[in-house]
């Protein structure tokens, strides 16, 4: 009913531009510029929200998938890159003014992408192609448009007969849905968690919602900023008499341990300013038991020691006397056997009998010059707290009520939310902040209540208090740092873990987190719905893109959220009343269990249903370890989907770091197609289609990579050829007769494989040993999958890849059970092989025995060890051989005497092939990082000129 009776439908089977290639590179490198902006990202000033994907991301995920392949890859590339002004000229225009000034277009471009970018606008900011491009992009693409959304208008019309639609069931904060609308889709999104509703919601309705809108939204706040910093001028609870204002609040926790006979303060470091040289001293009151904080500056030696925790009251989880730090007690055992007392709601600081209390013990001000100064509270600071208290219960119970400030309980056993209740013993969210927190808070909300008169305005009053609550909680760390000292949010980590010493933000500061926005942008066009479970969802969409949370990944939205939704509560109930003010946890979907597959399948199945035969799926998803996408791509396959390609891009770490391979996440983007129809597919054919399929793809990756800055690494390279594999086994609805849905969840001893999941690992091998390492192609049919196995990780060492998952991943592949004994190291992240003369360290060589009278005892052989699973390998002797080289002080004779003696009259077969391989090792002594096999390298050459010279 779409359909335009003109337009032209895209011929069926033309692929799309993402479903053969994606420069994997670029985007990486634009993927973590954004990242960096901080602040600066379009979306984060609305709210905290974890894990959004970038925006560049997803808007050349849409384009990916709209844009159709042509049989000319390269110049699809060119174009492509054109439209995001991501080719050299777009990247030269969209580069700094001062830039250009200063450098010649020819150097510019030569500079890695990475390097050129650190000085350009990004895409999402500039204008677009110029017009010039534009009659490139448009004579290849065959369109006629002048902007982005033209485009998309044009390429969705072709393909969908309307402008196309772009869902996500799973929109979180909202990246998804706001960069389809703001490129010119129609987007849709939908999420379970109601904090995740209104960020979405907010993106399309309050940043999307246009210039009267967004000014509608800045003065509403800052009326309601002014109110409040009127307020609390009148009260003077921010304010000195030296005419200081207040800028940041410093709070610790105290105990008196049995055995003490004074209070004293915990803190990991006393260190209040390390570029002012700051700390904090603490000193008895005759008479008192409470100790009295001393603020000074102190010389570089000391400050050295400040800096490496001098003074620090806990360490270790236990609590030190400042007096005797030979005297500690375990924190533990100070919460004692029962637990703290559970604080009641109508708690806002410790009872006098609590275990834990608190103080507060500095105080930094600012003048009206903008001069900073920390002191530690004197009385009439001491007087201003106690007026701040008496403030807060004066409205508490009423502003409880009109949901002004949180009341709500925290869930208990949760995985994150357990922590507060049992360190602290705080059962309710408002627990997690400071009488003066709950008041410059709620008041700020108050504030805004009484001038708000719409939803926009409420949604504005609202996310402004969330930021607000996440800058300035008890859950606030405070970091000193060279550049400057500042309370850090609450989610700078992924938990709710409570602090000794903290930092609470007065008005002053918070000023720039309660601002949501301060410039305007066009209105776009979008629908999101929110408390929605994707099982139930009925819209359909053209193209989907999700990404699930995820087993390990995954965070755990429903219980972080809660922190904010404890906040938004009553108001967000009465703004938005279709929407279920709950997290409903029980149907967030988590872990990586037999339920959470069910689910998954399900909702898989929903999108499918509700999408056009030709619509496309994009399933994103962060991985540490790459194993975990083959498993998802079972889910995928019994949804009804098949793969048809698969990228990652590295959204978190720095580009020109992703080749180096040191701690990156990726984002896996898996193309997924309808699988329409039940092709049965025969497991003894599926093979050989799979061998051809692998290499196509690598070959027509490495074609792409053959001039210019690689665009792929090795990981990439692994991953196109598992998703290769998984195109092949994807298209058909059945293998030998077996329903695919039935075998992902038929029921299996521990350790016992499915055929199908047989058929998935033996794709892997096959994608594993098409990546023949270069300069092996000789010799490399002639290994045992283990040897294959040692150079191919070997190879990737030698590219800089140090994730241990890498390894095992491939070792998967290879069908590699144990990689221990092959393993240099096997940290996290800098897994390393080992060399010849590491194997000979690690216990390869043994000393004596064998039937080698030719070797002297002294020197041994290559141990036998069956275990190890070089057991029978020629290769083993081969690195044994090349050892006794680089050990012996007389050349390579003891090495090619090995040789021979161990293979007899083999060697003069295998002799070739091992010069082969010594060649290819000793290059390895040439590539960056490899340090450890120059000495081996060199003794590998001497060998290989020995062997090649050698005659019978
Ligand atoms: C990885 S996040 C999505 C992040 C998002 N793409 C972004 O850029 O911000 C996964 C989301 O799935 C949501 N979720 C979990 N279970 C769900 C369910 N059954 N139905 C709908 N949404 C669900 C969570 O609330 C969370 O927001």
């Amino acid at each position: 009913m779409f359909h335009h009776p003109t337009c032209l439908i895209h011929p069926p089977g033309v692929p799309a531009f993402i479903e053969t290639q994606f420069p994997i590179a670029r985007l990486s490198a634009e993927s973590y510029k954004e990242r960096k902006a901080n602040n600066g990202q379009t979306l984060t000033r609305l709210g905290k929200w974890w894990g959004r994907k970038p925006l560049i991301l997803v808007r050349a995920s849409i384009l990916g998938m709209l844009m159709p392949a042509s049989n000319n890859p390269k110049k699809d590339r060119q174009i492509y890159l054109k439209i995001f002004t991501m080719d050299d000229a777009g990247t030269w225009d969209r580069c700094k003014l001062a830039m250009q000034r200063k450098t010649k277009r020819a150097a510019f471009d030569a500079l890695p992408y990475a390097e050129r970018i650190t000085h350009s606008e990004r895409p999402e900011n500039v204008i677009g192609p110029t017009e010039s491009a534009w009659a490139e992009i448009n004579a290849h693409l065959g369109t006629s448009a002048t902007r982005l959304p033209e485009l998309i208008e044009q390429l969705g019309q072709r393909t969908f007969g309307h402008t196309p639609r772009v869902g996500d069931s799973f929109c979180g904060g909202g990246s998804i849905p706001f960069e389809a609308a703001r490129i010119g889709c129609e987007a849709f999104g939908s999420d379970l968690n109601p904090v995740a509703g209104l960020l979405t919601w907010a993106s399309l309705n309050l940043l999307g919602g246009g210039k009267e809108v967004q000014e509608e939204v800045m003065r509403v706040q800052a009326e309601a900023l002014q109110a409040a910093d009127r307020q609390v001028t009148q009260w003077g609870i921010e304010h000195n008499d030296r005419g200081e204002r207040a800028d940041a609040y410093l709070y610790c926790v105290e105990v008196k341990p049995e055995g003490c006979d004074y209070f004293f303060p915990l803190a990991p470091s006393w260190l209040a300013g390390e570029k002012s040289k700051v700390v904090a001293r603490w000193h008895r009151v005759a008479g008192s038991d409470r100790l009295q904080p001393e603020i000074v500056v102190v010389s570089d030696t000391e400050l050295k020691l400040y800096k490496e925790k001098k003074g620090a009251t806990v360490a270790d989880s236990r609590a030190i006397d400042p007096f005797d730090a030979g005297r500690s007690w375990s924190i533990e055992a100070l919460r004692g056997p029962e637990g703290l007392r559970r604080w009641t709601n109508d708690d806002v600081v410790p009872r006098p009998g609590d275990v834990f209390q608190e103080r507060l013990y500095c105080i930094r001000w600012i003048d009206a010059e903008g001069k900073r100064r920390y002191a530690a509270p004197d009385a009439a600071d001491l007087a201003r707290e106690a007026k701040v208290l008496t403030l807060l219960r004066e409205r508490f119970a009423e502003w409880q009520r009109e949901g002004l400030i949180p009341s709500k309980a925290i869930p208990e056993n949760g995985d994150k939310t357990d922590e507060p209740i049992r360190t602290r013993g705080w059962t309710h969210w408002h627990h997690l902040f400071t009488a003066r927190q709950l008041l410059v808070i709620g008041l700020l909300g108050q504030q805004s209540k009484s001038v708000a008169t719409n939803v926009v305005e409420v949604a504005a009053s609202l996310l402004g208090v969330g930021r607000l609550s996440n800058w300035s909680s008890r859950l606030c760390r405070w970091h000193t740092g060279l550049a400057h000292d500042k309370g850090e949010d609450v989610f700078s980590n992924q938990a709710l873990n409570t602090l000794f010493n903290y930092c609470c933000r007065p008005l002053k500061p918070l000023r720039v987190s309660w601002a949501i926005m301060d410039e305007t942008s066009p209105k776009l066009a979008g629908d999101s719905k929110t408390s929605v479970d994707a099982r139930d969802l009925r819209e359909t969409c053209d193209l989907w893109i999700t990404d699930p949370p995820y087993a390990d990944a995954a965070v755990n939205y429903h219980e972080l959220g809660d922190f904010f939704l404890a906040w938004y509560d009553k108001q967000l109930a009465k703004a938005f009343p279709e929407w279920t003010p709950d997290a409903r946890a029980e149907l967030a979907v988590r872990g990586d269990g037999e339920d959470f597959r069910r689910s998954m399948v399900e909702i898989y199945k929903n999108l499918t249903r509700h999408m056009p035969n030709n619509g496309l799926q994009m399933v994103m998803f962060t991985h540490q370890d790459p194993a975990v996408w083959a498993d998802l791509g079972m889910i995928l396959w019994a949804a009804g989907l098949k793969a048809t390609a698969a990228w990652t891009i590295s959204t978190e770490t720095e580009a020109v770091g992703i080749k180096k391979g040191n701690y990156v996440q990726g984002t896996v983007c898996l193309v997924l197609r309808k699988r329409v129809g039940a092709e049965p597919g025969f497991l003894d054919e599926v093979y050989p289609l799979v061998e051809d399929e692998v290499k196509h793809q690598i070959a027509s990756m490495q074609a792409l990579d053959e001039h210019g800055e690689p665009n792929f690494n090795d990981a990439d390279y692994q991953l196109a050829a598992y998703a290769a594999a998984l195109k092949v086994l994807t298209q058909y609805g059945n293998l030998d007769g077996r329903d695919v849905e039935h075998e992902v969840f038929a029921v299996r001893a521990k350790n016992e494989k499915s055929d199908f999941q047989a058929v998935i690992e033996r794709a892997l091998g096959i994608a594993c040993d098409t990546l023949v390492p270069r300069g092996l192609d000789n010799s490399w049919r002639e290994l045992s999958l283990v040897e294959r196995y040692y150079l191919r990780a070997l190879d990737i060492e030698s590219r800089g890849e140090r994730r241990q998952g890498m390894y095992e991943e491939l070792a998967r592949g290879f069908g590699v059970t144990d990689i221990k004994p092959l393993l240099k190291s096997d940290k996290a992240n800098g897994a390393r092989m080992l060399t010849p003369s590491g194997f000979a360290a690690a216990g390869l060589a043994q000393v004596g025995g064998g039937n080698v009278d030719a070797l002297p005892a002294r020197r041994g052989r290559a141990s036998s060890g069956a275990s190890h699973p070089f057991a029978a390998s020629p290769l083993r002797h081969l690195l044994f051989a090349v050892r006794e080289t680089a050990a012996a002080d007389n050349g390579p004779e003891p090495g090619r005497q090995y040789l021979r003696d161990t293979f007899g009259q083999g060697y003069w077969s295998k002799r070739d092939g091992f010069v082969g391989l010594l060649e290819w090792l000793a290059a390895l002594g040439n590539a960056q990082g490899m340090n450890e096999w120059i000495a081996d390298s060199a003794a590998t050459r001497i060998l290989a000129g020995r062997l090649r010279n050698d005659h019978a």
